[in-house]
């Protein structure tokens, strides 16, 4: 069998957690507000249309924040539309995704849904066929006490109290030749700079997240980055980044490798925050905002042959099987262990579009997607510790070498508990993997869940929903201060630990 070792230390740590890490996100796009959290004539919905049993599966992943409205939907959006009575919002052209909005779900029934979930707002803004006008106008809305033309007229829309939003995206994927309104680094750095300095003027309690690159492999790469935080350093607090991953041509190990990819993006984020940190003499430093990551592709065929300009379609609707809740695994493995410059990180989206949670007129399910994302926002809090791996790897055709063990190990202080997380991504054999507790030796294993399935293509359906879940129980035990796990072949795996 071949043999891992995890070299950990309670004093050698990498960061503390935000837990804003695993936030979402519920973009006006095919079924993901309508049908997905909105369905007014659904038995499975309350009195303001929100449907129930989707909102039991989001406080289950106990989501802390969740990005709105878009997305490339932002970019031509009109908030003004989406507010105030209901029978006098206008329906619109999407011109993202080819559909017509009807309105009839907009920022305030997004504010008491997130009330209801339990989460923050996270606002995008149209930088698009808008700009600093409607940012503004929009931001007097949702956060001003009152007074002002904005912000009576959401008092005379029901909401006398403000909103007080504190996460603004200045912005969507300004640098894509998709988006609305597309602009160059420099258009896009001055807009959002002179924006945002504007922003502050009004609410000085806001935090701003700037767009960095659509995907890492953007021709625009670096210099993007470097452009738009030279311009609005002062104002920014976070440069965005996204990042999608697919299997398109049914290489599972380069497929499992593509959180090498993403480790290799954070890097390089970093080091360019960094470099115009130095440039600027500045004491401030610049964190990432990882606002939308996820698989995505396995619609992409189907989404080719949808019907125009209607409403709600099945779009982005991918179906995950259990090597996707692998990677996601990685993914996730891959944003903790850089949990000192990622702050945020939204997996993209939540319900129906490309998410963990599927809804039909006649109930919900988890896709496989759904278990990784539980546990780690479930028990993956406090500070991550900085771990040597020591693990076998192999050459994937995409990425290069890979390690077969992806591991992050977080020590949670408030309840004194110690989380391993890992991925064996060997497709056939088994990992015997080590790890001396040191401080930790008079632990005990209080919890082994294990994600496994001998078919890596296997889903969950609405038919068949349990298809691919995890289990409690797993090979693991610690002997004289060593812990000694079995991570099967293809397997997702956390262990809890506490004092004995
Ligand atoms: O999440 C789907 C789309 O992916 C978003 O609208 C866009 O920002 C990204 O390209």
């Amino acid at each position: 069998m071949k043999k891992a070792q995890i070299i950990i230390d309670r004093d050698f740590v990498i960061g503390a957690i935000d837990k804003r890490v695993y936030g979402s996100f519920i973009e006006h796009l095919g079924r993901a507000v309508y049908d997905g959290i909105y369905q007014p004539d659904s038995e499975f919905s309350d009195e303001q249309g929100f449907r129930k049993d989707t909102l039991t599966l989001v406080k289950e992943l106990n989501v802390p924040i969740v990005r709105y409205p878009g997305g490339n939907f932002v970019s031509s959006f009109y908030w003004e539309d989406s507010v105030g009575p209901k029978e006098t919002r206008p329906s619109r052209v999407d011109l993202a995704w080819k559909v017509i909005e009807s309105n009839q779900f907009g920022l305030n029934e997004f504010c008491d849904w997130s009330k209801k979930a339990g989460c923050d707002v996270m606002m995008a803004m149209n930088f698009g066929t808008r700009g600093m006008e409607a940012a503004l106008n929009l931001l007097e809305y949702c956060n001003f006490e009152g007074g002002t033309k904005y912000s009576e007229l959401r008092k005379q829309h029901g909401y006398e109290k403000p909103h007080k939003i504190k996460t603004w995206c200045l912005g969507n994927e300004m640098d894509g030749p998709w988006q609305i309104g597309q602009k160059t680094a420099d258009e896009y750095a001055k807009l959002a700079a002179q924006t945002g300095k504007a922003m502050k003027e009004m609410d000085p309690d806001i935090e701003l997240v700037a767009c960095g690159s659509s995907y890492h492999q953007m021709p625009t790469f670096g210099e993007w980055e470097a452009c738009v935080l030279e311009e609005g350093y002062d104002v920014i607090d976070y440069i965005s980044m996204h990042q999608y991953y697919g299997n398109p041509d049914d290489d599972t190990p380069s497929f499992l490798a593509s959180n090498v990819d993403l480790d290799h993006f954070i890097q390089n984020v970093i080091a360019i925050c960094d470099y115009v940190k130095g440039k600027k003499h500045s004491k401030k430093t610049i964190n990432i905002s990882l606002d939308e990551w996820n698989v995505w592709y396995h619609s992409n065929e189907q989404d080719k042959r949808l019907e125009k300009w209607v409403q709600k379609p099945h779009q982005l609707e991918d179906v995950y099987n259990f090597e996707d809740a692998l990677l996601v695994g990685s993914m996730l493995i891959t944003i903790l262990r850089h949990a000192d410059r990622v702050k945020m990180a939204c997996l993209a989206q939540l319900v129906n579009v490309i998410a963990p949670i599927m809804t039909s007129d006649t109930g919900v399910w988890r896709q496989t997607t759904f278990y990784p994302y539980l546990h780690a926002a479930t028990y993956g809090h406090g500070t991550v510790l900085n771990t040597i791996v020591n693990s076998p790897t192999y050459e994937s055709k995409k990425y290069g070498e890979a390690a077969y063990l992806d591991s992050v190990v977080v020590y949670n202080e408030a309840i004194d508990e110690l989380v391993l997380f890992a991925v064996n991504k060997n497709l056939s054999d088994d990992l015997e993997v080590s790890m001396e507790l040191r401080q930790f030796a008079d632990y005990k294993i209080a919890q082994h869940i294990k994600m496994h399935h001998d078919d890596v293509k296997a889903v969950n359906t609405e038919e068949i929903p349990d298809n691919v879940v995890p289990v409690v129980g797993g090979t693991s035990e610690i002997h004289d201060g060593v812990l000694k796990a079995v991570f099967e072949n293809k397997s997702w795996n956390v262990i809890r630990l506490r004092r004995g």
